[in-house]
This record gives structure tokens, sequence and C-alpha cells, in this order.
């Protein structure tokens, strides 16, 4: 590969991983099962990002193990309901094409996990923080947090730098993490955005976590570590797979303690969070909704009104298998994007520009493009949009 044989891209690709296995230290590089590639939105990459993912296309690179790719700028079925340009449609089009002719499977979704779930101990090379975090902490798989760029590059070789979260030493937690003095029902995208803010690096084993009662809160805290931290694994008590194979360790190597506090979360809130009495619309998913996330949410609207903005997020994979909960939810005036999320989309084109959200992974991306957010819990965000 790197002496060119296998042709100019994967000359290239082959170059950059192993530079970076270098830089970081490496001893060999480790075969991956499969990649998934973030940052394909036109509105972050840009004219760089395209001529990059181009460039790469025209020397012929391709894929040599299964590649997903992560939501891009606009529903594709729905781009005119979106508002989109016509410049902005062709670029993010260019954007996909250059990655599906290296073999690409456009999911355009955030939780390849939903899709095509990894195995415990699979050694894949991703790129989405939310992703990372949920194949490391709840799927046992290892992969540590790739830029959109390298993962591509992996892809093309099909290995990964065995550094970081691929190696069993550097996945034995560092800091015993107790969430105990908080009040009941926190939402558990603030306690994750928190913990990230405070742990900020290494590996966090979380004792009792009682504040995640359901796969949607894990969703919600992970996605939110990932966004205030450089953390992309998290050892949680009775739910990761190898939570209790390192329980010992804790003990043995007397890690650190520390404690989440009302105080702790109260801060946090007041960086991604502000007091707002009216919102232009109410948003979920972030990261994309599940199949049974959105029967949840359609099940708790089923015998209500539904009497203000609402605007959920999901893949193209759930779409397809929701039947007819999609017309349902539409008859009652909420409306469904697929392909694309609120954070890589451009929702000032929907006419919002102040929003509650139940992510405080998209609230810190939100706040931080200058919108107007509130974070509330997911029922409160249902209780509020039915006048409940
Ligand atoms: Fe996914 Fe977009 Fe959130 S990529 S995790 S929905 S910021």
């Amino acid at each position: 590969m790197l002496d060119g044989e296998m042709g100019e891209a994967v000359q290239l690709a082959a170059e950059v991983v192993v530079k970076v296995a270098e830089a970081l230290g490496a001893e060999r590089l480790v075969p991956v099962k499969n990649a998934h590639v973030s940052g394909i939105s036109f509105k972050n990459i840009g004219e760089a990002g395209l001529d990059f993912l181009k460039s790469l296309a025209s020397k012929n690179a391709k894929f040599t193990v299964p590649t997903t790719i992560n939501p891009a700028g606009f529903d594709l079925k729905k781009w005119r309901e979106m508002n989109v340009d016509d410049d902005f449609f062709v670029k993010q089009h260019e954007i996909i094409s250059s990655l599906v002719k290296m073999g690409a499977e456009p999911i355009l979704s955030c939780t390849p996990y939903e899709i095509k779930t990894p195995k415990y101990g699979q050694h894949i090379a991703w790129s989405e923080s939310n992703a990372v975090l949920y194949a490391n902490s709840i799927l046992g798989a290892r992969t540590n947090r790739e830029g959109g760029p390298l993962a591509i590059f992996e892809g093309i070789i099909g290995r990964a730098p065995y550094v970081g979260l691929h190696l069993r030493e550097n996945r034995l937690p560092r800091l015993l993490v107790k969430v105990s003095d908080i009040p009941k029902g926190s939402s558990a995208a603030l306690i994750g955005y928190t913990l990230g803010m405070i742990v900020e690096t290494g590996v966090p084993y979380v004792e009792s976590p009682v504040f995640l009662k359901d796969p949607k809160d894990v969703k919600l805290f992970l996605a939110a570590v990932g966004a205030s931290s450089s953390i992309g694994l998290v050892l949680i008590e009775g739910v990761s797979p190898e939570a209790s194979i390192y329980r010992e360790e804790i003990e043995k190597t007397n890690v650190k303690k520390i404690e989440i506090t009302e105080g702790d979360l109260e801060d946090a809130l007041s960086r991604i969070s502000g007091e707002l009495d009216n919102v232009d619309a109410f948003l979920m998913g972030c990261p994309h909704l599940s199949l049974k996330e959105l029967l949840e949410v359609r099940d708790f609207l089923e015998s209500k009104r539904v009497e203000e903005r609402l605007i959920l997020f999901t893949s193209r994979n759930v779409i397809e298998k929701s039947g007819r909960v999609v017309q349902e939810l539409k008859n009652k005036g909420v409306e469904i994007y697929a392909d694309t999320c609120m954070v890589v989309s451009d929702l000032n084109r929907l006419g919002v520009k102040s929003v509650a959200l139940d992510s405080a992974k998209a609230a810190y991306y939100l706040t931080a493009q200058g919108y107007e957010t509130v974070l509330l819990t997911r029922e409160e965000i249902l209780k509020k949009v039915s006048g409940e």
C-alpha cells in the first residue's frame, strides 16, 4: 500500500494512517471491521471538504471495509420543504456521490449502531462522537474518536492505529464518578454534559446510574459526554459490558473519586440553556430517534392535540420501517426529517431561531451557532407541545 502498488489513493490513505500511528506511538495497525464517517454536511465542511472528497473519488479511492456516513445538510426527499437553495443542494449531492462512488453506504445517520450493531470486542473506525461513545460504552466494540478524514483513510485501507481505546489497558477506569446529590428526574443529557465538563478526558466509571432508566437516556447521556469532553468510553455500572470486568481495578488502583452535585448541573445548564418563555420550535432527535423512540412519541401524543411546533429527526432506515407512524405524526402537524439533523442542517431556513430541545449535545452546538436554546427532558417537551 505504501509503495503505491495499489494505486495513488491507497498510498495516500496508508501514508496518512501510518503517520498518525507513528505520531501516537502505535506499534502497529489493527484491522477494522467497518468505518463510519462524520462531517459530511456541506454546511460544515464547505468547498474545501467537497474538493477533498472529489479528489479522492477521482483517484479511484475505494473503501475496503463496510463504511457508513453521518447526516447531511438536509432531508434528501424534503429539501424543498427545508428551503434549501440550489447551490447547497448541488454541493451536498456532490459530497454524497463522491462518498458513494468510493463505496460508502449512505445511511446518513449518526446512529449506525442501530442499523448494523458492532459486536463486543470488534475493532472499528468511527468518527461520530455519540456513535463512538455508544459503540465503546454500550457494545464493548473498540474505536477511538477519529476525525472524519482519518476515518475515511482507515476505511480505505481497512486498518487503524493500534492505540488508545483499541488497547485493553486504555479501557480501564481512571476515575469513579458518583451522581447522587441531584434532583430526581434530572435530565440524563445534562448529567452527561456536566460529567464531560468536569472529567474532560480518560475513562470514567459511573456508579449507580439511576438516571439512566431507559435506552433513550443512555443515548442522550453519551452524546452529551461527547460534546463537552474528549472522552470516548464511559463504563456505566450495570450497563456497559466491560464495567463489571474492570470494577476491581477501581479498588486495586485506588482511582480518584468525584461526585457530581446539583450545583455542578446548574453551572453546566447555564452554559447551554437560557430562560425562554416562547420558543419557535421543540426539537428531538439528536442522536437520531430510533423506531422505538418514534413509537413512544406517537403513543404519548396519540389522544392529544399538538399545539406547538414539534420537529423530529431520525434516519431514513427508521422512516422506512415505521409504517403508518410517520403519517400519524404528520397528521398531527409534527414535522419529521431524515438524512439530516438539527445541528448540521440550517434551522434558520425553517424559520427557527429559538428552540427547546432534549439534547445537551445539540444545545451546545446550536448555542455556538447563535441559536437560543432551552434544555428540557423529553417528557417535558411532549407535555408542553400537547398543552399538558
Ligand atoms: Fe447526530 Fe447531529 Fe446530534 S449528527 S448526535 S443528531 S448533532
